[in-house]
Formats: structure tokens, sequence, C-alpha cells
């Protein structure tokens, strides 16, 4: 029944974890994966979760099931942060929350429900994008189209993005990265927001918006600009948030699929699709990173810790940023890279060519994907001159 079964080469983001553990380079560096690292290339538990943790298994009663939806404290806290405390959207009782495992799950609902709900829709994504939204989507049986994202230069290309979103068919879902782009880390402009708002309005079209970085970029609030403009100018939007990141909670799959309908009695309607398609992929969530994330937000006193040191991680890639194109100052590389310290979040699309990529991996140790995406978390006050030294090597 198997023989005719090839093997197929690992995922290409997933297999660096892998790679990188294997190689015996005392000075090798590891800006593969998107985990958050501090200075001394570790992934700590974050203070505020181990607190939560702790009263959590002090105060836990029952591990019995949560529901399709997950545990409505998790919702309760998770629209607010997402939509704004006091939104209109919230007030007007127009969204639904569905706690899910990790943003990748919340996707695949989206994925799932839009193939059942919205049959013959495709999806437009950006060019590049995360390389896994190339999986998810086709995978739910959706056709997927791209719209230009970064110029032959490596800078944004807005006209492009936006003169494609033009030719959309109307009614397509097109898929939007809240902040903190995957994998480039260039992000729109309040101004550009709004433009794309009055595209998508114009076109009838339906914004799926990922929004995996929440606080990684500019902050909890200004990273949702986007989101909270299209959720209260627009009758339909779909929204995939994770708490895996910015709670550093990455094994504990802590994800939401929020979705904004027309008005409430519609809301009730799509939600209880979700309910059915939540239960024929997994049935329930796994409880215990949202259990974590609303101890912690309804806390004032742990939401606090919480927020003290997202900061502390989102101001510590923002130095580094700047560091890093410091340090190529020497090689004369400072110009050529200067995009890394303008571009916000996790990753940064640096440039470099799949040849020089496997290069920085053979001669250096130095693993990141091979689009050029470095993850800038990565970097190190320690390693920053020999990541210099070898990208001038390879230049
Ligand atoms: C990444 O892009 O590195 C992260 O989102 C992890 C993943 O699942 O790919």
């Amino acid at each position: 029944m198997f023989e005719h079964i090839e093997r197929v080469p690992g995922d290409a983001i997933l297999g660096l974890i892998e790679a990188f553990k294997k190689d015996t380079n005392p000075q090798k560096v590891d800006l593969g994966v998107g985990v958050y690292k501090d200075d001394q290339g570790n992934t700590p538990v974050m203070r505020a979760v181990k607190e939560a943790e702790a009263l959590l298994l002090k105060n836990e009663t029952t591990k019995t099931y949560i529901g399709s939806h997950g545990a409505p404290a998790y919702g309760e806290v998770v629209l607010p942060m997402v939509l704004g405390e006091g939104s209109p959207v919230l007030e007007a009782k127009r969204a639904s929350a569905t706690q899910s495992p990790g943003g990748t799950g919340a996707l695949r609902l989206a994925a799932d429900f839009i193939a059942k709900e919205l049959p013959g829709k495709d999806i437009w994504v950006s060019d590049p994008t995360w390389p896994n939204h190339l999986g998810i989507f086709p995978a739910a049986g959706l056709t997927l189209q791209k719209y230009p994202y970064v110029d032959a230069e490596n800078r944004l290309d807005f006209d492009g993005m936006l003169g494609a979103l033009k030719q959309i068919p109307e009614g397509d879902v097109v898929l939007l990265h809240a902040c903190c782009h995957n994998p480039t880390g260039f992000d729109l402009s309040r101004e550009q927001w709004q433009q794309v708002l009055e595209v998508l309005r114009e076109r009838s079209l339906l914004p799926l918006i990922d929004f995996a970085y929440q606080g990684f970029g500019e902050g909890l609030d200004e990273d949702a600009y986007g989101v909270r403009l299209l959720a209260e100018n627009l009758d339909e939007v779909i929204i995939t948030s994770s708490c895996s990141k910015n709670f550093g909670i990455y094994c504990e799959r802590t994800g939401c699929l929020i979705l904004v309908a027309k008005n409430e009695e519609q809301m009730e309607n799509v939600r209880s699709q979700i309910a059915i398609v939540a239960r024929e992929n997994y049935s329930n969530p796994p409880a215990h990173g949202g259990s974590i994330v609303s101890e912690i937000l309804h806390s004032a006193e742990l939401a606090a810790t919480w927020r003290e040191e997202l900061t502390e991680m989102r101001d510590r890639i923002n130095t580094l940023r700047r560091d890093f194109v410091e340090a190529l100052k020497p090689y004369d590389l400072d110009q050529k890279y200067a995009c890394v310290a303008e571009q916000r979040g996790m990753f940064s699309y640096t440039g470099l060519t799949p040849e020089q990529v496997d290069r920085l991996r053979d001669e250096f140790g130095i693993y990141m994907v091979r689009s050029g995406r470095a993850n800038v978390a990565g970097f190190s006050h320690k390693n920053l001159p020999y990541l210099a030294k070898a990208i001038a090597a390879v230049n």
C-alpha cells in the first residue's frame, strides 16, 4: 500500500533547528526559526508566565473539555487586546473569538471556513509571505494567488501591491500581515493602511489578517493599527491572532481565530459554523496556553510584568537592528544593509542571496532561511562582530 510513497524534504524553517543542533562549530549562530532569544541565545520562560503557571497549578480543579471555542476567559482578554479596549466592534457585539492551537491552527480554521462557506473564492497572499501560508490554504482546497510586496531593490513595493489589489476579483480573500511582516519585516504605514482599506471596500474584498507578532513591532496598540482600522470600517474581517510569541509560550500553541461580522446576528451564525470546523479538526483546543494568557491578563499585576517583559524584548530587537548596521560600517556595507534598521519585528529580509546563505552556513555556521530571512533576535552583542565579518566575506 505504501510502496509508491516518496520521501519529501522536511520543512525549510523547522529543518534549521535540527541542522543547527548538529553543527559542532563553537561560533555557530542561529538566525532561523522565529523564536525570541536573549543576549545569551536562550529562549527563557517569561516571569509573568512562570507566576501564572504556579497559580494555575495551585488553583486548577479540573482538566475537563473546554469546548470547541475554547475557554471564554481567554476570548474575553484576547478580543480587547487585538481590537482595543472599548472598541466599537466589541460594543456592537460583532466579533467572535475561538481559541486555537497556535496562530497556525487559527489559519487552518479560517482556511476551512472559507473553503466551506465561500466556495470559489481565491486567497491572495503577499509575495513573499510566510512559507506555511503556501501550504495551509491549498491543503484546505483553496486556490492561492499572489500580489507583489517587495521590489528588486529589496524595498516595500506598495504601489505594486495596491495596483494588484485593485485587480483582484470582487469577493476574493486578501491575506495581510498586521505587523512585523514575515519574512520581510516591511510594514505598512498608517496612510498605506488607509489606502488598503479603501481598495478593500471598493472591491468588496474580504481581509484575512495574520497577527502573529503583536507587540514586537512598535507596541501592543500601535501594532494593531491596521487590524482595528479594518475591523471598525468594514462589515467583515477575519483575524488570526497568536499569543504563542508575545507570551513566549511557543510549545503551548496558543492562538485565536477572530471573526468580525456585520452585526451580532450574523456573528452568531458564523460562530456556530466555526465550532463545527474546530470540532472536525481537533474537537477542543488544548487549554494550558490560553489559561496562562487569561491568568496574566485578568491580573493587573501580572499584566504589568508581562508588558514590561514584552517591551524589553521589542526594545532589544530594535537596538540590535541598529547595531547590526553599525557593525557593518567598517566593511562599507552599512548602506547596503540599512533596510535591517528600518524593518520591524523578529524578521529581516536581508537581501542575502540563497548562495550567500549557503556559504554563511557552510563556512561560518550561520543559519538562516535560504530566502535571506534572518531572525534578528538571534543577533547578540557577542556575535555581531563575527556576523559582520562573515557577511563581508560572502559579499
Ligand atoms: C517562523 O516563521 O519562523 C515561525 O513562524 C515559526 C514557524 O512555524 O515557521
